[in-house]
């Protein structure tokens, strides 16, 4: 054998092992999800991703559906006590948390940059006697329309919209309905510019 048609066998060889190592990763990554609906009968799925160090923690009461091909990339955690929908190929990069405590909607193909956060919940604050980790949560539903692409590290709070097609900013912190075809930053979240739509 020449030397060329070495170098060819070894980078075959190296390449199908790569592929071997990626295919058990994503294989264990759909293991995890199937575990999830054998699990938990209040979850209506197709086969997800569920990524290493990932925890879904759902409620007796939740109603969770999930489109297809929906990606939960490395560490996700989800607390999901409430409805919860997600559309088609819905994403979420490394590390990103969920809390649901009263519904939250995801539309198709929205993404979730690393360590992207959501809240449809508040703590009752104000002054009671009452400690305030007994006093249960005030909880507001958010809707995310199709198409977003949320940056990194942004946090999305309760009760908001978020438009078809928007880009939330990497650190953004939504605090308000965000409009349709807008890319939004800072905190609170405020337009930044307006994206054409292509007719
Ligand atoms: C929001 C974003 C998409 C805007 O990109 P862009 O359209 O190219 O915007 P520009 O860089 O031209 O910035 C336009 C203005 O918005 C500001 N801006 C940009 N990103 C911002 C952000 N995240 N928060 C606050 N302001 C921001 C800029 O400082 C600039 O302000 P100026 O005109 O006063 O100088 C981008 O900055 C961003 O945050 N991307 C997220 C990246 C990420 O999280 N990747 C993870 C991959 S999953």
């Amino acid at each position: 054998m020449t030397l060329f048609g070495l170098i060819r066998k070894l980078e075959k060889l190296s390449r199908s092992i790569v592929t071997q190592l990626r295919y058990r990763r994503n294989l264990g990554g759909f293991c995890r999800s199937i575990v999830m609906q054998l699990r938990y009968r209040n979850l209506h799925a197709g086969l997800f991703y569920l990524g290493r160090g990932s925890q879904i923690d759902v409620g007796p009461n939740a109603n969770i559906h999930f489109g297809r091909g929906v990606n939960f990339t490395r560490d996700f955690s989800g607390v999901f006590y409430g409805n919860v929908t997600f559309g088609d190929r819905v994403w979420f990069n490394r590390g990103c948390y969920v809390s649901v405590h009263g519904g939250l909607s995801i539309g198709d193909y929205s993404m979730f940059g690393e360590g992207a956060s959501i809240h449809d919940e508040n703590h009752v604050i104000g002054s009671s006697s009452e400690p305030l980790p007994l006093r249960g949560f005030v909880v507001k539903p958010i809707t995310i329309g199709k198409n977003v692409w949320v940056g990194a590290k942004a946090t999305i709070l309760q009760g908001v919209h978020i438009g078809d097609n928007a880009v939330i900013g990497a650190n953004a912190v939504v605090t308000h309905d965000i409009p349709a075809n807008t890319i939004v930053g800072g905190i609170p979240a405020r337009i930044i510019r307006e994206l054409r739509v292509a007719e």
